[in-house]
Order: structure tokens, then sequence, then C-alpha cells
């Protein structure tokens, strides 16, 4: 059901990789939701070519820009201009990588160049985005700009390796950021802490089975999909969310604040 809450908005959404990919669900929920769209991912990532079934299906120009790149950076948003004729009203931001993590490195044996440029991937391109977006005064007043990011900035999750360092860091940046561009242009910055899912780079974290089982039986609402994170940006991208901004924002079906539930207890019983 589509309520036309984004109805004359425009935004960018970075990271939609494949069709499993929440920037993928996202995109698709805020065009049912009115909105126009300009596309963007690592050209590496787009050399796979399903983003542009996606750009057909959502009618937007796909405009490469790996992350780790000031010129890449600000050739989106120039050309975003370009093709709006304005600025933007929202952004998201589903971007992350970990080496470590894909190589199999474990946390207290980081590679730190493989940590670096996770870190820059991960995290610091939240800040770049940002700073180029307000250096070509390209997100409107009271635009909102959304990143993705999960539970392990605050809790030991050995497994999500050097993404929990990088999962901080961006919550960090988007408080931070939150506040420079909410004074001067009423720019709000928040994030969306989400529920395992099984995406490219969520199934790249070792053992995603059972990690994301346990999360299932840990969250009163079980885990969130995909589907209902998109959902969930759609109302951070909408006016109806126009004074939230600097948060971290659970959307895990209510397992960041449960201690234990009775489905644990039942499976811990009978070890
Ligand atoms: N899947 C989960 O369990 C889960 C849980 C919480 C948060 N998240 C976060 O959600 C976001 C989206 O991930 P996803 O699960 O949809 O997986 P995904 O693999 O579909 O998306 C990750 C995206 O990052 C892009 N990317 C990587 N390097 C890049 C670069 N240099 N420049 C530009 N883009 C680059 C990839 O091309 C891909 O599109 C990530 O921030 C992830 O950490 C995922």
């Amino acid at each position: 059901m589509a309520y036309n809450l984004l109805k004359g908005k425009k935004g960018i959404i970075f990271g939609a990789l494949d069709e499993k990919s929440i920037a993928w669900k996202t995109a698709q929920r805020c065009y049912a939701e009115g909105a126009e769209l300009v596309l963007t991912n690592a050209p590496i990532a787009m050399r796979m070519g399903a983003i542009n079934q996606l750009a057909e299906e959502v009618n937007a120009p796909v405009i490469p820009a790996d992350v780790t790149s000031m010129e890449d950076i600000e050739n989106l948003f120039a050309k975003t201009k370009e093709h709006f004729g304005s600025g933007v009203d929202f952004i998201l931001h589903s971007i992350g990588m970990s080496i470590n993590v894909r190589k199999g490195v474990p946390y207290p044996e980081n590679n730190y160049e493989f940590t670096h440029k996770g870190f820059d991937i991960s995290a610091l391109s939240l800040h770049r985005v940002l700073q180029v977006a307000r250096k070509q005064d390209a997100i409107n007043e009271w635009g909102s700009v959304v990143a993705l990011t999960y539970i392990a900035a605050q809790r030991v999750f050995p497994d999500y390796n050097d993404m929990a360092d990088n999962k901080a860091v961006l919550e960090s940046i988007a408080r931070n950021f939150g506040y420079f561009y909410g004074v001067e242009k009423k720019v709000r910055v928040n994030t969306i802490s989400q529920s395992p899912t099984r995406t490219t780079a969520g199934s790249g974290v070792k053992g995603f089975d059972g990690f994301i089982n346990y999360a299932e039986k840990m969250s009163p609402l079980g885990n969130a999909s995909a589907d209902q994170c998109a959902d969930y940006c759609v109302t951070l991208f909408s006016d109806l969310t126009r004074m939230v901004t600097m948060q971290n924002l659970f959307h895990d079906g209510g397992f960041s604040f449960t201690g234990v539930t009775k489905a644990v207890i039942e499976q811990m019983e009978k070890e």
C-alpha cells in the first residue's frame, strides 16, 4: 500500500547491489511513495549489471561513485543537480564493506591496511557525502539523510569484526554532522540500526545463519526484514518525522532492549 508520503521529493540512493539489498527495496518503496530518484554504487559493483534493472523499474538514472573518492562524490552531486534541476530532499547511505571480514582475519589480528580501507568505505564515506553535499548546497531545507548501522556498534558481536568499530564511527558522524547541518539548514541525519538481514554484505559475516536465528529468537517481534527496513526509511524521508535528528534508531523487533526470551531459555534447557 502506498500513501504518497514522498510525492514531489527527490533523493539519492547509495548501495543497491542486487534485489536482496536494503537499498534496492528502499528505492522501490520510495518510488512507490512518489519520489524521484538517482541511484548510485561503486563502478565495480555496477559492472555486475543488476542495478540497471532497478533503474528501469524506478525510472532513475544511475551515476557511478566510489565513496572513497571525493572526485566521484562531487561528480555525483553535480550530475544529480543537473538531472533534477534542484537539490535533493533525502539520501540513503546503505554501504558497508570489511576486508578483514571477507578474508576471515579475526578482530585481534586485524590487518590495518584492510582496516583502513573498510573504515574509509563504511564510515568515513558518510562524512565525505555530507561534506560534499554541504559544499554544493545539494540538500534542500528539511532534507533527511539516513545511514544503515548495526547494534555491534554498542554491544560485542565477535564475528562482526572491525565493522563494529566502523559502525560506531558512522553513528558518531551522523550525530556530529547532524548538529552542524541541522543548525545551518535544518537537514536531519539519523542512523537505522537494522536486524541481521540476508543480503550480500550480511551473509558475509562468519556464522551468519546461527546469528540470524539467535536474533530471531531474541526479538519479541522477530527480525525486521529488508522490506520493513525500507518502510522505515520512507517514514524518515517523509515530512512526518521532521524533528527527528542525530538519533540511532533501532529497527530490530525489540532485540536491543531484550535481556532474554522464553524461546532462548527453552533452547538453553535442551543442552
Ligand atoms: N544485512 C545485514 O544484516 C545488515 C544489518 C544491519 C545493517 N546493515 C547495513 O546495511 C547496509 C546495506 O547493506 P546490505 O545488507 O543491503 O548489503 P549489500 O551488500 O546489498 O549492500 C552493500 C553495498 O555497499 C556498496 N559498496 C561497497 N563498497 C563501496 C564503495 N567503495 N563505494 C560505493 N558503494 C560501495 C556495495 O556495492 C553494495 O551495494 C550496510 O551499511 C550494512 O552494514 C546490514
